[in-house]
C-alpha cells in the first residue's frame, strides 16, 4: 500500500478519451444518460453468465475446496495450503517477531484489519497516512506515507512529524468478493467509464502487476485503485501492515528513515522473511470468499434503488459487472480466471475508478510529479456489504449514509443535490436501499 518507490513503473494513465456522440451530460433521468437496461438485466452482457456467491458464512466460492474443519487446524497441520480452510486460517495467523513482524508494523494479521463479520470483511481499523505537501510537489514522510503505528521496540514507533502537513486515516476496506473483481476485464472498466457523464467521468489507473514483471492493468483495489491484482496487493500489505518482507517486496520498511531490519539489533530474520507462498496463499483465500450478500430486499429496497439510479448515483456506484469467461489470462499472464470465477454476475454498486469528489486526502498514488494529480481521487467505495460498516468513507469519519453523501462534492455534487432534493419519503426510500446493501 505504500508507494513502490524501488519499482521503475511504467504507469500511464488512460486518458478519458471517449468520443461519444450522444451528449450525456444530463443525468436527471436514467434511461436518457446511461442504459439502465443494460444495468437492470445483465444478461445482456453476457448470455451465459450466472449470479457470483454470495454470503457471510466463511465458506468457499467453489474456487478452492472447501477442505478440513476449520477447527481442527492447527499450525503443523497447514502443510497443504490448498484449500479454503487452510488459506483462511493462514489469513488469520498472528504473526510474531521469529515470523519477520515488524520492526515497523500496524496489525499482527491480515484478519485483525479483515474481519467483518467473517474473515475477509471490512473493519473498523484505521491506518494513518502523511506527508508534506510543498509548493509543486509532495514529499511522503520520512519512511513512506504509511505512519506504522505500532513497533516491536519502543523506541521504533513512528509519530507525525509536526511539519507533515497532509494527515489522512485510512480505514481497513472489505476483500469479500474480491476474487470476481480481479476477473473484470480491463475493457469492462474501461467501458465504464467512457458511458459516465463527462462531469462525473471517472479515472482508469494503469498500475503495475509486481507478480508479471509490472505489466500494466487497471488498478481496482484499494481507496486508489492503487493495485490490480490480489497478489500485488498482499505483499505489499504483509510488508507495509505487517512488516513480513517477500519477493515482490524484499526491502525492509524503516523507522522514520532509519534502517531497522535485518543485521540491527530489531530485526533477526534475513529477507525475504516470507518465501512468495504466505503472499500466494493469501491471494487465493482472498479469490475463492464469496461477495458480500443482500440484507432483505424489500418492496421499500427495491423502490429505494429506482430513487437512486433516478438521481445518478449509479453512475459511479455501479450495480452490475460482469467477469471474463473462464480461461481469461489476466495479471499480465500471472493468473487465469477460474470456472468459479468466469462469467460471473457481481453487484458491487462501484466502478472501481477514481473520482474527485471533494474528500480526497491530499495523498498521491505515487509522489512522483506525474502522479500529483491522483492526490485528491478516491475510488468509489463499493457499496456491497454496506450494512455491516458503521463508519463510512476513506477516513471512516462519517457516521450515517447522509452524512457521507453530504461529503460528495465536485464530481458528484449534482448528484448529492439531487438527494437533498428528495421528498422525505423519496428518502426513507433510499435509506431502505442503502440498509439492505
Ligand atoms: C492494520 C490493518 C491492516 C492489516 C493488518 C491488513 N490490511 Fe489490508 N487493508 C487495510 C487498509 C487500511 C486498506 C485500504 C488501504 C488503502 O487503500 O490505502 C486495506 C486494503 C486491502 C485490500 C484491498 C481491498 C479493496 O479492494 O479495497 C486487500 C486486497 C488487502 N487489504 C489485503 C490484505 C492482506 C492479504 C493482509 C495480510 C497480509 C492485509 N490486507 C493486512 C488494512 C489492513
Ligand atoms: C462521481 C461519482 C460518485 C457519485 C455520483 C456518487 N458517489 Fe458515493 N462515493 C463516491 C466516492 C469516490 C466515494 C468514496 C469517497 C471517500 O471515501 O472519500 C463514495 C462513497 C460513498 C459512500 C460511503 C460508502 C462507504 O463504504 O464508506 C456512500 C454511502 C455513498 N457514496 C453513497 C452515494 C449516494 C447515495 C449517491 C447518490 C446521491 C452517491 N454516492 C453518488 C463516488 C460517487
Amino acid at each position: 500500500m505504500k508507494t513502490h518507490v524501488k519499482i521503475v513503473l511504467a504507469v500511464l494513465v488512460v486518458a478519458a478519451t471517449a468520443v461519444t456522440a450522444q451528449k450525456r451530460d444530463r443525468f436527471k433521468h436514467d434511461g436518457k444518460i446511461r442504459n439502465e437496461q443494460e444495468l437492470a438485466a445483465p444478461e445482456v452482457f453476457v448470455a451465459n453468465a450466472t449470479e457470483a456467491e454470495t454470503g457471510f458464512d466463511n465458506q468457499t466460492n467453489g474456487y478452492l475446496d472447501q477442505g478440513p474443519e476449520f477447527e481442527t487446524l492447527t499450525d503443523e497441520s497447514v502443510v497443504a495450503l490448498r484449500s479454503f480452510n487452510d488459506n483462511r486460517f493462514i489469513f488469520d495467523e498472528v504473526e510474531t517477531v521469529q515470523d519477520g513482524l515488524g520492526p515497523v508494523y500496524n496489525a499482527q494479521s491480515c484478519r485483525e484489519c479483515h474481519q467483518n463479520v467473517v474473515t475477509g470483511g471490512a473493519s473498523q481499523i484505521t491506518e494513518q497516512r502523511t506527508g508534506r505537501q510543498g509548493e509543486n510537489e509532495f514529499f511522503e514522510s520520512l519512511g513512506g506515507t504509511i505512519l506504522h503505528s505500532r513497533a516491536t521496540h519502543p523506541d521504533l514507533v513512528e509519530l507525525v512529524d509536526p511539519g507533515d502537513n497532509v494527515r489522512t486515516f485510512r480505514i481497513s476496506t472489505n476483500v469479500l468478493g474480491s476474487g470476481y473483481v480481479e476477473a473484470v476485464s480491463n475493457e469492462t472498466l474501461l467501458s465504464i467509464r467512457d458511458q459516465q457523464p463527462r462531469h462525473m467521468r471517472g479515472v482508469a489507473l494503469e498500475t503495475p502487476i509486481l507478480e508479471a514483471g509490472n505489466a500494466a492493468r487497471i488498478g481496482r483495489f484499494g481507496w486508489k485503485s492503487q493495485h490490480a491484482s490480489l497478489e500485488s496487493f498482499a505483499a505489499d500489505a504483509y510488508l507495509n501492515e505487517m512488516g513480513i518482507t517477500s519477493p515482490l517486496f524484499p526491502d525492509e520498511n524503516t523507522s522514520r528513515g532509519n534502517y531497522v531490519g535485518f543485521g540491527t539489533e530489531f530485526d533477526p530474520v534475513p529477507d525475504p522473511e516470507d518465501d512468495g507462498i504466505d503472499v500466494i496463499v493469501f491471494a487465493d483465500f482472498m479469490r475463492s470468499t464469496k461477495a458480500p450478500s443482500r440484507g432483505e430486499i424489500t418492496a421499500d429496497a427495491l423502490a429505494g434503488e429506482t430513487v437512486f439510479n433516478s438521481i445518478g448515483c449509479n453512475n459511479c456506484h455501479v450495480p452490475t459487472l460482469v467477469t471474463s469467461p473462464p480461461g481469461t489470462v489476466i495479471n499480465g499472464g500471472a493468473f487465469v480466471v477460474p470456472e468459479a470465477l468466469g462469467d460471473k454476475i457481481i453487484h458491487p454498486y462501484s466502478d472501481f475508478l477514481l473520482h474527485d469528489i471533494g474528500s480526497g486526502d491530499g495523498v498521491p498514488v505515487q509522489s512522483t510529479p506525474e502522479f500529483a494529480f491522483t492526490a485528491n481521487l478516491i475510488r468509489t467505495a463499493p457499496l456491497w456489504g454496506l450494512r455491516t460498516r458503521s463508519r463510512l468513507m476513506h477516513d471512516g469519519q462519517s457516521f450515517t449514509h447522509v452524512e457521507a453523501i453530504r461529503r460528495h462534492k465536485g464530481q458528484a455534487r449534482r448528484s448529492a443535490r439531487a438527494y437533498f432534493q428528495l421528498s422525505d419519503e423519496e428518502r426513507q426510500l433510499m435509506r431502505a436501499f442503502l440498509d439492505s446493501l
